[in-house]
């Protein structure tokens, strides 16, 4: 991570690998949402990578700030405001700082997460991004704190966030669309988990260099 000029490499990482799984994403969210979740955050992601260029001598701060107010203005549904608010806390953890070190990582995905549940009015448990969020966050945390190097704990953290993908399939949603299915959205994959955990494997395959 560190740098403005990497967290913008991983920026647009994060906007390939989201337009790359536009399909799939919308496809997740047909059985238990209106099959606009792909459609949706690709949208936003292109809006992003369109920004990206011109973002050569903006602070991490700045950068984080576009791609929120990008995602917020763009995204729509009930995903855009979400991620929105999760870069807009994050950038909020960068303020006055050049480079985003590891206490900072931590920091960022904590508030980020942290934003998602107080917007959301949601918790670990109720089928959305959060329970891929939740427990990658808790082991970034550990991770870090156990002094793993960052691509490292990134790996380990997209395994959490993987996890909870799957958790999803064996819970009944309580937020959002899905909400309406009540017992019939068992078995169903959850869409929004499904992006957090691309964007967070997408993050850890950029700090390794793959
Ligand atoms: N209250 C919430 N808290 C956290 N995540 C939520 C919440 N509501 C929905 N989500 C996440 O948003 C995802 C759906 O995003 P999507 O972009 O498809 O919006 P939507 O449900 O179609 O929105 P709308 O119903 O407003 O059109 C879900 O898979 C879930 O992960
Ligand atoms: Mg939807």
């Amino acid at each position: 991570m560190g740098s403005a000029q990497s967290l913008k490499r991983i920026i647009d990482a994060i906007g390939d690998a989201i337009i790359e799984n536009k399909e799939y994403l919308t496809d997740l969210d047909r059985p238990i949402g209106d099959s606009d979740h792909g459609f949706n955050m690709a949208k936003g992601f292109s809006v992003v990578k369109q920004k990206l260029p011109d973002m050569d001598n903006e602070s991490v701060e700045n950068l984080l700030k576009t791609v929120a107010m990008a995602l917020i203005s763009t995204v729509g549904g009930a995903s855009g405001p979400l991620y929105g608010t999760a870069f807009l806390q994050a950038s909020k953890v960068m303020k006055g700082k050049d480079e985003i070190g590891r206490e900072d990582v931590v920091a960022i995905f904590e508030e980020a997460t942290q934003g998602v549940a107080k917007r959301g009015k949601s918790h670990q448990g109720e089928k959305t991004m959060l329970d891929a969020l939740i427990p990658a966050t808790e082991t970034l945390k550990a991770e870090i704190a156990a002094g793993a190097p960052l691509a490292e704990a990134f790996e380990k953290a997209a395994q959490s966030a993987l996890e909870g993908v799957e958790y999803t399939k064996t819970i009944i949603a309580t937020k959002g669309r899905a909400s309406y299915l009540g017992e019939r959205s068992i078995g169903h994959q959850d869409p929004g988990a499904t992006s957090s955990y691309i964007i967070i494997d997408t993050v850890a395959k950029a700090l390794s260099g793959g």
